[in-house]
């Protein structure tokens, strides 16, 4: 590692400043708290609480004076992002948007993430056993205490929640395999819906990987390699690496190509959010276990393979979520362009849901699967139709 940060630095020091202040954006060096109070709020409470296995978690709210008086929502993160990842887009962003329309705001940073990376007996820097979680726990758990949380401290008796990609795959953990939390949540708002997905077929080399993911998951456990970006040196590299001029085009090719957009996304110019807000964490068992959905197309727990499966599951088999246990009404919207839910993924989601209020987004433009937190122009595409969804779930 340090061989490589000289390498980097050597590469740095070549390339000098020259040109990076013109895409700098320093609010994105923030504290989250300071960031929120620059949009014209009073920043953010932070609010932590012990899950029953033993993870402290962190939940964000956004500050303000009567909010327990206001309906309140849960905003959950995708894969690898956390709470800050939803304030990208300033106030354009939902969490901003939403407390523009007078809701109490809620973000959860799940198990794993910077700063959900605490438990009661476990070391997340040296021990393994912290990270032997995928989504499943983060729905099975995290988000349930969360959800208690915010009823705590808010006069509502339900919630509102809002996920997005990963975020959305939780809620539906939730509202499947801990169904009496169905009774908690007025109305759940999946933007990118992820369950069933194909993930694994949009690039011919991922589908390679894909298909090794037994072996790449025990390779890697062997490796010791449990965490996704786990160190705050490794996000300040990648951070400060996009802000020099000869790896902006880099940084923006692969953050194309990891938020799966096009020209759409030519008003980003400042890359350096890869590092500042999309690294926040997470495990590597929420990647295999997303690998096992695209490769079996069962929306299941996770497989630990045919012996411990037996033993957990009493089958070969991991036992599916149990969709038709969610009866809250749900919101189901994909990007016309979202290669990560496409329109055969909600052909095959829908029939076993019950309460579907809405579903798929007609986007009046090219809109792929991480424009719902960096795109633009979203009231128009997006904020419009979801407030007037909203409005009847509000009381
Ligand atoms: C959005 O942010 C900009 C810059 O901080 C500010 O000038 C503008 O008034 C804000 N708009 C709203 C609706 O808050
Ligand atoms: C976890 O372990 C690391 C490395 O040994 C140590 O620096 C850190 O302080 C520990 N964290 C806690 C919360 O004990
Ligand atoms: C395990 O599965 C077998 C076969 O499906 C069934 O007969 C048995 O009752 C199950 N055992 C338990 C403990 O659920």
């Amino acid at each position: 590692m340090e061989r490589v940060k000289c390498v980097i630095c050597f590469f740095i020091v070549i390339s000098a400043v020259e040109g990076w202040e013109k895409i700098y954006d320093a609010d994105g060096d923030l504290p989250l708290n300071d960031f929120v109070e620059k949009l014209g709020f009073d920043g953010i409470e932070s609010y932590y609480t012990t899950t029953e296995d033993g993870y402290i978690i962190n939940i964000e709210r956004i500050k303000r004076k009567g909010s327990e008086k206001m309906m309140p929502v849960i905003i959950t993160h995708g894969m690898t992002a956390c709470a800050n990842t939803y304030f990208v887009n300033k106030n354009q962003s939902i969490p901003i948007v939403l407390a523009n329309h007078n809701y109490d705001v809620w973000l959860l940073n799940a198990r794993g993430t910077r700063k959900s990376s605490r438990h009661v007996t476990w070391n997340s820097t040296t021990d393994r056993e912290f990270w032997m979680f995928s989504w499943q726990e983060i729905g099975l758990i995290d988000l349930p205490a969360a959800i208690d949380l915010v009823l705590e401290h808010n006069n509502h008796k339900k919630v509102i929640l809002v996920g997005h990609s990963e975020g959305s795959t939780v809620i539906f953990v939730t509202l499947s395999d801990v169904p009496e939390y169905n009774e908690k949540v007025a109305l759940s708002v999946h933007l990118g819906v992820s369950v069933y997905h194909k993930g694994c077929a949009t690039i011919q080399l991922v589908t390679v990987i894909c298909s090794m993911e037994p072996y790449l998951a025990r390779l890697f456990d062997y490796m010791e390699w449990f965490a996704i970006f786990p160190s705050d040196h490794l996000r300040n590299v990648v951070r400060d690496l996009c802000r020099y001029t000869i790896f902006q085009g880099m940084c923006k090719e692969v953050g194309k190509i990891l938020t799966h957009s096009d020209e759409e996304i030519e008003h980003w110019k400042d890359w350096s959010i890869l590092g500042t807000y999309e690294m926040c964490g997470g495990s590597m068992r929420e990647a295999y276990h997303y690998m096992q959905v695209s490769n079996s197309g069962r929306f299941a727990r996770y497989d630990y393979g045919n012996r411990k499966n037996l033993e957990i599951y009493n089958s070969t088999e991991p036992t599916l979520f149990h969709l038709e246990n969610v009866k809250s009404p749900v919101v189901l919207w994909c990007g016309d362009k979202d290669m990560l839910c496409t329109k055969s993924d909600l052909d095959k989601l829908t029939p076993q849901l019950t309460n579907i209020e809405s579903t798929e987004f007609k986007g009046k433009s090219v809109f792929s699967h991480d424009e719902y937190v960096i795109g633009h122009n979203l009231d128009e595409k997006i904020y419009r139709d979801l407030f007037e969804i909203l409005k009847k779930y509000t009381d």
